[in-house]
């Protein structure tokens, strides 16, 4: 445990004496001092924790001293010694930020308590510095790695990274994000988060198709002791954990449509009141709402109220299927194989291109997270320092599709290779209507042709 130093002050020799010699034997380094003049530059050129005040002193009053210390080093935990039955200034002092108080004369083992008390109170604080330190560099560097973490070339993923960095800069905006299983939705949300001024607040995320409708409230909203059977300590809510944050509601339409409404109320007011409390609770927080399915669709079966829908939706971010950005695959694929191989401690230095056409080809119901388990499995299964299509189990592709395209093996990633297969699976999905490839791929008409005599791709 950490010396506490400890400083009195108090005009009253025999009293400096007798707490000075009961304590130090306790092994807290004490100084004293009689005069306010005199604890000062004490207080100064010391790092004192607990200060021991006597109400009356010559020079100024105990109330200014304390006034004083508490606006110079706010850190300093104050016990006053008051004279007895003074109730008034008892009150002022602890208005005043001063922890414990005693009237003269006192039992030196209570004043030790007192001491203890204080003791555990700094400790805590101490505490709490630290880990708010220890989190404030956590979320800095997570920061610092947002945008880099949402990997992509192709014009769609581009403008999801404009968008969110854009929205980021403005401080409440709710934002909705739509866009199919894996994604990136909960990867863009955190990403608007930590980008924003609220980055070193709470991200909290919720999935609000698991939360049953009994729970609703104490969890949004908390509850004060008793509230219920069972509450049997106050607990907060998401609101006020996520208050100065961001609180991400994924799946938000498969919310029951009482919640809802209760949900709207509170965006409205900005306030939440905990079960069993009688006043509510001032909260300042931005709603990141997600989705998979067809919110206009859900809208207009009245599954997700319109009121609410418009409240969310003042800035919509969809982020496209894999499938129909397919420039992303060799670029996630490259990013995956080297992450992931580091993060599972093997030395992958390749992988066959064909492992490339293949994926160019195969559609990604499960999208980016599909992907993403799919390189992470090939890692795991693989023996060599290279990936090849026998480590992948694209679901329905026989290998004759990846020979149709004709496709090199080679060691390392071709960027050619893969651009001449991004070209061949955007002319497939274009049913080889150039123009409709060249938009695909977001180059000109004259580019794409350029590629095409490049490659000696001939169309029929
Ligand atoms: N463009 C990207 N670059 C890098 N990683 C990505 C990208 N898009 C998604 N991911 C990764 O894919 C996985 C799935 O993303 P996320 O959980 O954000 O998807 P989601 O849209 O929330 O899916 P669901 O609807 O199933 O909840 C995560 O590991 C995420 O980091
Ligand atoms: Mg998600």
């Amino acid at each position: 445990m950490v010396q506490l130093s400890i400083l009195i002050l108090d005009d009253e020799k025999v009293f400096r004496d007798e707490i000075r010699e009961f304590l130090e034997n306790d092994s807290f380094i004490v100084h004293s001092a009689a005069l306010p003049s005199e604890a000062f530059p004490i207080l100064e050129n010391h790092e004192i924790d607990i200060l021991i005040l006597d109400l009356r002193l010559p020079e100024m009053d105990g109330f200014e001293v304390l006034e004083k210390v508490k606006k110079l080093y706010p850190h300093i935990e104050v016990i006053m010694i008051t004279g007895h039955g003074d109730m008034d200034a008892v009150i002022q002092a602890m208005r005043m930020g001063a922890v414990e108080f005693f009237p003269k004369p006192f039992r030196l083992l209570d004043m030790k308590a007192a001491i203890r008390r204080t003791r555990r109170f700094i400790d805590l604080n101490h505490r709490l510095k630290e880990i708010n330190q220890s989190y404030q560099l956590i979320s800095k560097d997570l920061r610092d790695n947002v945008g880099y973490e949402m990997v992509g070339r192709s014009k769609a993923v581009q403008q999801v990274i404009d968008l969110m960095r854009r929205v980021a800069a403005v401080d409440n905006t709710s934002v909705f994000i739509t866009g199919e299983s894996g994604t990136g939705k909960e990867l863009i949300a955190r990403g608007i988060h930590y980008l924003s001024d609220r980055g070193d607040k709470y991200f909290h995320a919720v999935n609000c198709s698991a939360i049953p409708e009994t729970l609703f409230e104490s969890e949004f909203f908390g509850y004060k002791k008793g509230a219920f059977t069972g509450a049997e300590e106050e607990k907060a809510g998401w609101f006020e954990i996520a208050n100065g944050g961001t609180l991400f509601l994924d799946e938000i339409v498969d919310m029951h449509p009482l919640l809802q409404s209760k949900l709207l109320r509170v965006l409205e007011d900005r306030k939440v009141r905990r079960l069993g409390a009688t006043s509510d609770i001032s909260v300042d927080v931005r709603i990141i709402a997600a989705t998979n399915q067809d919110v206009k669709g859900c809208v207009d079966e009245n599954k997700f109220r319109t009121d609410l829908f418009y409240r969310l939706n003042s800035f919509e971010i969809n982020i496209p299927p894999l499938r129909e950005r397919p420039e992303d695959i060799p670029v996630l694929l490259n990013y995956y194989i080297q992450t992931l191989s580091k993060k599972l401690n093997k030395k992958i230095t390749g992988v066959d291109n064909r492992v490339v056409a293949a994926a160019l080809l195969y559609p990604f119901p499960g999208n980016v997270r599909e992907l993403r388990n799919m390189v992470e499995r090939a890692i795991i299964l693989s023996d060599g320092d290279k990936l090849t299509v026998n480590e992948f189990a694209f679901a329905g592709l026989k290998d004759i599709e990846v020979d149709e395209v004709d496709i090199n093996v080679e060691e390392t990633f071709d960027l050619d290779e893969i651009e001449r297969l991004t070209i061949i699976r955007a002319l497939e999905r274009a049913d080889n209507k150039k123009v409709e490839a060249a938009q695909l791929l977001n180059i000109t008409r004259q580019s794409l042709d350029r590629r095409l005599e490049k490659y000696g791709i001939i169309l029929d």
